[in-house]
Formats: C-alpha cells, structure tokens, sequence
C-alpha cells in the first residue's frame, strides 16, 4: 500500500511537461515590484554591496535604469530617495517629489511608481522620525505629521502609492486623511493607494539596505541618551500578534495594501495574516535575505538564479499576492530559465 502510494507521487515529476501541468503555484514578473534607489550629490551611480544588479543611481541614472527595466517586463517599482542634506526635524521632501515628477512626465502609466515614506534618508540620526532632545525617543505625532507632509508631495508629483516604513501609531489615517482633504484640490489624490508596511519586524535583515538608504542609526553629538536600534518602534520578531493588530489597524484607517517584511524568516506571519485579513498581501524580500543568496552564490554553494526563483515561489505559496524584491529585474530571465528545466 505504501509503496504504491510513493509510485503514484513519483508519476506526476517525472518529466518537465507534468510538473509544469500540475504545479500549483507559479511566479510571474507582473507580480513582482524593483525596488529604486536614488540619492542626491553624487557624481556617478554606486553599486550596493550584496544586492546584485541594484545601484544608488543618480536622477540621470535613475531614468536610464527604469528605460531598461520596462524592456525586460518590469513595470512596478517602489522608490527610495536619499536627499543630501539631513536634519532633526521640518524635512524637505522636494528632491523626491522632483525624481517622481521627472520619472512620471517620461513614463506616464507604462510604470506604477510606489515611493517609500519614511524619515530615516533624511535624519541626521539615521532613526525613522523626530527624536526628542535627548535623543531617547521617537516622538509619534511630530513624526506622524512630516511623514504626512512627504505623502502628500509625492503623491501631488505623481506617485501611483505612497508606501510608509516607519511604523509610527495613526500614520495610515492620518495620510489617508490628508489625501482625501488634498483630493478637493487634486482629484487624482483620491485615486494614491496606501501601501501599509503593516507587519515590519525589528529584524537585522536590512542590513545592505541601511548602507544604500544612508539610513543606518547613529550617535549625533548633543543627544545625551541617543537610541541605539529601531526596537521602540518596528515590532518584536517574538511577538507576531502585534503584526495581526497593527494589519488590521492599518486596514481600519485606510490601507489598501498590506506587507510582511522581513519575508523568508516570517512566512510564517504571511500564511497566516493572509488568511485572516482579505486585503491584498505584499512581502518584501529584504535586502538582508535577498544579499544572503547572492553571497551564497559567490562562493559557489548555491544555484544562484534557482535559488531566488525558489524562495519567489515560497511567498506566493504563504499568501503574497506581490513581491518586493531586487531580483524584480532579472525576473523573466530567471522564470524562463526554469521552464526549461
Ligand atoms: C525604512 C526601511 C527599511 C527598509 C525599507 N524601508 C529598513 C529599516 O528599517 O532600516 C528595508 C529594506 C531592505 O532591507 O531591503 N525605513
């Protein structure tokens, strides 16, 4: 009886044809987001150690990257902009605004560009919102109102979604808000999707990224308590029902899409809130976990391509409807090569 059971499993992977015929799930390039990086003063692009592929481009760079992109099937993007100038509080979200204007008056709607809102490109402390003086605490609703000031700019210069990171209390509605009053003005403000990075865990996974967003937290003189990580504010990796409560939070004030990030270690965060809470589900492959098959490769241990397809295919099999994920460009290569094996 059991030998019979292993035979009749066995059939259906035995060749290429019947495991494409009965596979359950498949990843396709449309519902995968790249990722951009674009930082203000700098002369040239720069490569990003462990991303593969990825660079801080500059506004010129920048352009020619997304030309490229759209020729090889990828039309999603989530920008990340890094202005040169920092400070502690009354940021200026101009230089991001002005990469989104210049990218949506070339592109138009052949791109859907989402554009990250968060603090931490622009503080002189590298932390995700304004910090009281002695530098002990993030201040939620001094926070909450820069980060609406810069939804509202992007969304006036085009983005199709504005996607904050920050994990500050009220921020969704307070955004969701503040469009809906703009809309008066801007219609078109009526029509920006909210992003809700919902379930972001205070994971050490972002490494690379820190490096790319200039975004790392820091010690700044004249701060006499100044905070180490960013543990006070993104949630505890032992403590997965408050993603359940900050997802459904984030539904309630006007999210229209949710995320779980880190992906690979909270899959399963994913299997489940997917199931419990019917919005749309984002996962971002975060740079840590995505630069840790890239070094894997490098040294020969792992089938690099393969490999990323893999874990691609384990988010859409926990719930994900999209992938963030800086392997986004090489996607189509990358799926093709698979059915041919
Ligand atoms: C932050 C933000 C982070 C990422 C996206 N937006 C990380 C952080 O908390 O430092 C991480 C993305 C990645 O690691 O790829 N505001």
């Amino acid at each position: 009886m059991d030998s019979k059971l292993g035979l009749t499993l066995r059939r259906n992977r035995g060749n290429p044809w019947v495991r494409e015929l009965t596979r359950e799930v498949r990843v396709s390039v449309e519902q995968l987001i790249q990722p951009l990086f674009v930082v203000e003063g700098i002369p040239a692009r720069e490569s990003i150690p462990g991303l593969t592929g990825v660079f801080r481009e500059t506004p010129e760079t920048l352009l020619q990257q997304i030309e490229k992109d759209l020729e090889v099937g990828v039309t999603k993007f989530l920008l990340f902009g890094v202005p040169k100038n920092k400070g502690l509080s009354n940021f200026d979200p101009s230089f991001v605004a002005s990469q989104i204007q210049a990218a949506k008056k070339r592109f138009g709607k052949k791109i859907f560009l989402a554009v990250d809102v968060c603090l931490c490109s622009s503080t002189a402390h590298g932390q995700c919102g304004v910090l009281s003086d002695s530098g002990d605490h993030v201040m939620n609703p001094e926070t909450v109102s820069e980060l609406v000031k810069a939804a509202v700019a992007y969304a006036r210069a085009g983005a199709d979604c504005v996607a904050p990171s920050d994990m500050m209390d009220g921020r969704i509605g307070a955004i969701r808000r503040a469009l809906d009053e703009e809309s008066a003005k801007h219609p078109s403000l009526k029509q920006t999707l909210i992003l809700s990075y919902s379930a972001k865990f205070h994971s050490k996974f972002y490494g690379p990224f820190r490096v790319a967003a200039d975004s790392a937290p820091k010690t700044i003189a004249g701060m006499s308590e100044p905070l180490k990580d960013r543990a006070t504010y993104q949630i505890d990796p032992g403590r997965p029902s408050d993603a359940y409560l900050s997802s459904v939070r984030d539904q309630e004030e006007g999210a229209d899409i949710l995320m779980v990030k880190p992906g690979m270690p909270y899959l399963d965060v994913l299997a489940d809130l997917s199931k419990r809470i019917p919005l749309p589900w984002a996962v971002y492959e975060v740079s840590g976990e995505y630069a840790a098959i890239e070094l894997m490769a490098e040294k020969g241990l792992i089938q690099r391509n393969a490999a990323h397809l893999e874990a691609w295919t384990a988010f859409i099999r926990a719930g994900a409807e999209i992938i963030i994920t800086y392997g986004a460009r090489e996607a189509r290569k990358i799926i093709q090569e698979n059915q041919q094996s």
